[in-house]
Order: C-alpha cells, then structure tokens, then sequence
C-alpha cells in the first residue's frame, strides 16, 4: 500500500461523501461535529474501565467515551524487526523500479505507476518499460479509467486476476490503485496458516477490507468472515470478487459500516473474533461521514480489538501506511495493548521485492499479536 492518498482505497468512502479530486491527497485532516464522538480519554490510574465507544448515528444514543488506561500483565513477547516479503511470482510481479516508477506485472497486464520511492535508477531498458499496457498518468480530474492512458490497446476497467488459485477482478482506479495491495499477501498467507492449524471453526473480522481478497483467503481457509468497508463501492467490489473466484457458497458477512463504530457494537454485543484484520487509511470516512484520523483513532481500535476476542484467539493483524511513524510506534502500541495475553507481537514493514535487480519496495509497517 504505498499510495500517499489520504485514503488508499481511492474510491473509498471519503471520495464517496463527495472529497473527490487530487488535491485530496493533501488535505489537511479536519475536525468537525462528530469528533467529539471519538474523543478517547486517557485514564488516570490502573483501573481498567472499558466503557462503550461512542457512535457518530445520530439514532444510536451517544454512549461515553471510550477510556483508555494502560493493559495490566506481562507484556507478550517481542520479534522484531520482521521483514514480511512479497517475491515476483505467476500472479504478480513487481518487474522494476526506478526514476520514480515502478513497472508491476499484475496478471496479464504490465503497469507503470508513479513509486515516489524508487529514488534510484531503473534497471531494465526502455524497451522494456515501453511495452506496458496501462500508465497511470493522473493528468486529469476526470474520475476512474480516465486516469489512465493504454499505449497497446483501449482496456476495459477490471481484468481477470488471481491469487494464490483466487480469481478476482483487478480495476483501474481513479486513484491509481489496481483494487489489490500484493504486498499484503504475506499476512494472508500468515492467517491462512493458522485457521487451517486450529482445526476448530475460526471466526474473522476484516475491518478496512477494501475489495476483499484478505476475506476470501479467509473463507476459502475455512472461517467465518465477517468484512466491513465504509464504501458501498468497494463492498460492491468485494462481492463480485467472491462470485468471480467461486466462493459465494462460503460464509462472509458484507457489511458497510464505519470500522470503529462496527467495533463498538461488537464489544457491546458480545460478537467474538479469534482473528482480527485491520489495516486503516491515515484518513478516513465512514459512511455517515464519521471522520477517522489514525493517530487519533488507532490507539481506541487496538484496544477495541483485543476486547472482542475470543477466549482463545489467534491473532490480531495491524497494517499501517502513508504514515509518518516508524514500526516501533505500532509494535508498542500493540504490545502493550496485549499486556496479559501471553503470545507474541512481531513487527516490522510488509516489502516487495523486485524482480530485475533485486531492490526491496517497503509499502507499509505492521504489528501483529499472534498467540
Ligand atoms: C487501503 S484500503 C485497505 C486494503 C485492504 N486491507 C486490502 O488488503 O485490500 C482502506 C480501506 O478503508 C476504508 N475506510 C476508510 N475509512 C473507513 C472507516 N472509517 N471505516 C471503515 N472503512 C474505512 C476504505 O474505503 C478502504 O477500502
């Protein structure tokens, strides 16, 4: 996930309320009304109040604020840093990099994008750079496909993909993102592990799960998914992505909601998860507009996440991007978050490596608590 747009799903609930439009990218996060219905207070003292969150529905009574107070017991053990790696393989590739781009072999497609990492030179030649099928040239303020130029051939908006045996659908979108982050397939593969070794049913919540592919890993692994997405849009997407690769019989909840306040309920409904998936935009929008802001909200979300776990959870899976913060700012929030929980939280930064010479593109940090 190495956009810097505010929200990285581009056609996310934010561009959805109607903030359309490049300069997007560089808005400033802004207070409004409803913070106040996300404030999270620090406690004083050892107590360890877990009071009910608040909602931003203005038909849900507002229940107090969320009190914050650090974890009692021992702290889990550490493992880092950790360096979770993303190798070219059949399905994707990251070809080369360099000048600013990076060229991304993604199924039958090569794409250029903009990689404002890639401060080095490309490895590959030109001729190999001018054979692409898709550019992302973001030259107008037109929205979708019209973003992108096709030097071969015109393309449609989604082509077929796969991950792993998964068919789904990879689209052009107006924020040059191709619905999949690849780099996150270390952590479904993570999670596929352990809710095939737990033999037992495994429940799953997926909250910013964008287009799904974390979802469906999930279901075809055998658990019950529950995935949550503030934009109707991606929901939309996600579903059609569980047609495409045949799992339609398998059970996952699709539900369009604001992450932290689907949390909240959660907590005070009683619903459990044994694995927890959450890799938040810097910024945000639920669809009722709530406003979420990571350095603000991150720390409540963490806490909400070890409250609606199972008694015998697996893991808890944090994916941060587009941050100015290092792992150890995840790493400590999540281990002391699950002060008590015994288990072990591994962090570090989810990297692809190229496959013309071998440099490493680091696309975000993570902290997972893992039993
Ligand atoms: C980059 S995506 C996550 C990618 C996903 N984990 C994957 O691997 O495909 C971030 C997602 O967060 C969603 N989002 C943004 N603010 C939200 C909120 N307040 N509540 C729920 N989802 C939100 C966006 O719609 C977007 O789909």
């Amino acid at each position: 996930m190495s956009g810097d747009c505010v929200c990285c799903a581009g056609e996310c609930a934010v561009a959805e309320a109607g903030h359309v439009g490049p300069e997007m990218r560089f808005l400033k996060p802004f207070r409004d009304k409803r913070r106040d219905s996300r404030s999270h207070q620090l406690a004083k003292g050892g107590a360890e109040p877990r009071g009910t969150g608040a909602s931003g529905n203005r038909t849900e009574p507002i229940a107090a604020p969320r009190v914050l107070s650090r974890r009692d017991g021992a702290l889990p053990a550490e493992h880092l840093p950790l360096i979770l790696e993303v190798a070219p393989n059949a399905d994707y590739a990251l070809l080369d990099s360099g000048a600013g781009q990076k060229l991304e072999q993604y199924g039958p497609y090569r794409i250029v994008r903009p990689e404002g990492q890639a401060i080095w030179q490309k490895a590959l030649p030109a001729k190999d750079w001018d054979r692409a099928d898709a550019i992302f040239t973001g030259d107008t303020d037109e929205e979708g496909i019209g973003r992108w130029r096709f030097p071969r051939t015109p393309l449609g908006e989604t082509w077929p993909m796969k991950h792993d045996g998964i068919d789904y659908l990879g689209r052009f979108t107006s924020f040059r993102h191709v619905g999949v982050f690849p780099e996150q397939a270390s952590h479904w593969d993570h999670m596929a592990g352990l809710i095939a070794a737990a033999k037992r049913p495994v429940k799953v919540l997926n909250l910013f799960g964008y287009t799904g592919l974390a979802s469906l890993v999930a279901a075809r692994a055998g658990a019950e998914v529950t995935h949550v997405d503030a934009s109707k849009k991606a929901i939309g997407w996600a579903r059609e992505n569980q047609e495409m690769a045949g799992l339609s019989q398998k059970p996952i909840r699709w539900i369009v909601d604001d992450a932290l306040k689907f949390a909240e309920r959660e907590e005070r409904r009683g619903s459990r998860y044994d694995i927890v998936l959450f890799d938040p935009p810097a910024y945000g929008r639920g669809p009722r507009g709530e406003v979420w802001q990571l350095f603000e909200d991150l720390p409540a979300l963490t806490d909400l996440c070890r409250s609606i776990l199972t008694p015998k959870p697996l893991a808890v899976v944090l994916t941060a991007y587009s941050i100015r913060a290092s792992f150890f700012a995840i790493h400590a929030l999540m281990r002391d978050t699950f002060a008590g929980m015994g288990g072990t939280v591994e962090s570090g930064e989810l990297i692809i490596r190229e496959k013309s010479a071998g440099r490493a593109l680091s696309t975000s940090l993570f902290s997972r608590w893992v039993a």
